[in-house]
């Protein structure tokens, strides 16, 4: 054979290799309004810059007649590519091969491009788009994402791990998606279950649909599984470059800055009139992050969960911050076991992330009740404090309105390691809100006078801040200037920890 012979060979397999399974089931996906996995690869990656691993890599199958069905690649894409110049990881699965279910030697693929993310400190993005445990090669596939679990685990807190569920994703599948940093999802595309409905009905005798199981909007809105949920494969990709752009490579860097054209001394004179005179009246906390912000730009992560507590990504004069905020419209604000769970996973992937926590806070306390003890509000609550008490990333916190009873203590306060405390002129800080506390001191005697006099004397940030426990009392319309200039000073904080193997978060 001369050389332009085997190049010839060459391509002829190289193009076997990208047909997958073929015309039909290509047609097939594309027919349910999917892509393939190499076409989200171009849409996810920088033009040109896709350079793929173990193309030719086979399964070892023989039962089933799966030694005659020999599809190069095995049913997932590898390799390494840019987005926005910068290094990362992928897999994307190939639902035309067996469903792009998971095989021994598709799971060593994975697990080499996992591999590599962590010795190059590079982000590791997962297209999921698969059936689970290939059924025909029992064990060793269940090995397989054993195997892909542990390196998911390992990996954490070292390269940020990005899942996009895109396709009906069971078993194994929804596992490692998981244990991943953020999980995004795409409406009428993803499916993520245990196990589907046909095994739901036999087990369950309930009857109910992809949709309903475990669809984009059950998972962004119910479960909380799924951190963002679009209506197309190609905003799911483009959202994925866009949170990528707030991310460090991994733990031993700091996240990447921008020019910031928003001016850092930017004063806000509408801030004076977002927190309502009446004390009750909800307002919309987002209204208070954006005008702070570089450019109003807030990337927001599970919008649809537990949306009395907001959290995100965003920038101040050009560096990433994690925000969270309280949301006094939904709930009034209120701590519940969902909005616990939320904002303790996003301030511990920040924390792993050398990403700097600012918090807006205006929170009349846990939600009192039967189903939120029943459900374990002390448990799940606990979660909070201890991710924020643990957290040694610069913490600042802004006070605009309510911080009351134990939640004053869990919202980054100055007692938990809060680095810079402030709080605005509307600030009440207390054990509880002035009604409440006038019922429980005074019973039958709950007049309007001791209620005005309760208020006169806690309802206000003074007493915090003649303790120290505020850093200053400021004009609403300078927090942006404020937050810029501390900030700045903690950029080389540094806060070693007790030597321990690992804390134990209340689970
Ligand atoms: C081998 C599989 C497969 C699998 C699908 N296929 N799942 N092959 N192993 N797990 C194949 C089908 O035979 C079919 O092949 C092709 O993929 C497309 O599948 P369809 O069923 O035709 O597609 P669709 O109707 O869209 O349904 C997709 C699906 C369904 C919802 C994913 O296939 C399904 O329920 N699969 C099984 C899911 C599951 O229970 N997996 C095991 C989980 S246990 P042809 O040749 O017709 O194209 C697990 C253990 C891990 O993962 C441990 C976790 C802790």
């Amino acid at each position: 054979m001369t050389m332009r012979d085997k190049l010839e060979l060459l391509q002829r397999k190289r193009a076997e290799a990208e047909r997958g399974g073929g015309p039909e089931r290509i047609a097939a996906q594309h027919g349910k309004g999917k892509m393939t996995a190499r076409e989200r690869l171009d849409v996810l990656l920088d033009p040109g810059s896709f350079v793929e691993l173990d193309r030719f890599v086979t399964h070892r199958a023989t039962d089933f007649g799966l030694a005659e069905q020999q599809i190069p690649g095995d049913g997932v894409v590898t390799g390494w590519g840019r987005i926005d110049g910068r290094l990362v990881y992928v897999f994307s699965q190939d639902f035309t091969v067996f469903g792009g279910s998971l095989s021994e030697t598709h799971a060593e693929k994975i697990c080499k491009v996992m591999d590599l993310a962590v010795r190059n400190g590079a982000p590791i993005i997962g297209l999921n788009d698969s059936g689970g445990a290939r059924i025909q090669e029992g064990v060793a596939s269940l090995g397989g994402y054993a195997d892909i679990f542990l390196r998911n685990t390992l990996t954490s807190g070292v390269v940020p791990q990005i899942s996009a569920i895109l396709g009906p994703c069971a078993g194994g599948a929804v596992y490692s998606p998981a244990i991943t940093d953020f999980v995004f999802m795409v409406r009428g595309v993803s499916y993520m279950f245990v196990t589907g409905p046909n095994v739901v009905k036999t087990v369950t005798h309930e009857d109910v649909d992809f949709e309903q199981l475990g669809g984009a909007d059950v998972h962004g809105g119910t479960s909380g599984v799924a951190h963002f949920v679009h209506d197309s494969e190609l905003e799911g990709l483009a959202a994925i470059r866009t949170l990528l752009s707030f991310l460090p490579a991994n733990n031993l860097e700091s996240p990447p800055t921008r020019r910031c054209a928003d001016p850092v001394d930017r004063r806000d004179e509408a801030l004076l009139d977002v927190v309502p005179e009446n004390p009750n009246k909800p307002y919309d906390m987002h209204d208070v992050i954006r005008r702070v912000v570089d450019d109003g730009d807030f990337l927001e992560v599970h919008q649809g969960f537990a949306e009395n507590l907001i959290v995100g990504f965003a920038r101040l004069a050009g560096r990433a911050i994690g925000v969270i905020g309280n949301q006094p419209a939904v709930l009034a604000g209120v701590l519940d076991i969902n909005a616990s769970v939320k904002g303790a996973r996003f301030i511990r992937f920040c924390d792993a992330f050398n990403i700097p926590l600012v918090t807006f806070e205006d929170v009349p306390g846990f939600l009192p009740g039967v189903s939120q003890e029943h459900g374990g509000i002390i448990r799940h609550g606990a979660k909070l404090l201890y991710a924020y008490a643990e957290a040694t990333v610069p913490k600042l916190t802004v006070i605009t309105r309510k911080a009351y009873g134990g939640a004053y203590d869990v919202m980054s306060s100055r007692h938990i390691r809060g680095d810079f405390n402030v709080a605005w002129p509307t600030a009440e800080i207390a054990v509880m809100g002035p009604k409440g506390a006038v019922e429980i001191l005074f019973k039958g005697d709950a007049t309007e006078e001791r209620v005005a006099e309760y208020r006169d004397r806690f309802a206000h940030p003074y007493r915090a801040a003649a303790r120290g426990f505020l850093d200053d009392v400021i004009d609403p319309r300078d927090t942006r200037p404020c937050l810029i200039e501390a900030l700045e000073t903690l950029h080389t904080k540094r806060q070693p920890g007790p030597s321990r193997k690992h804390g134990n978060l209340p689970l």
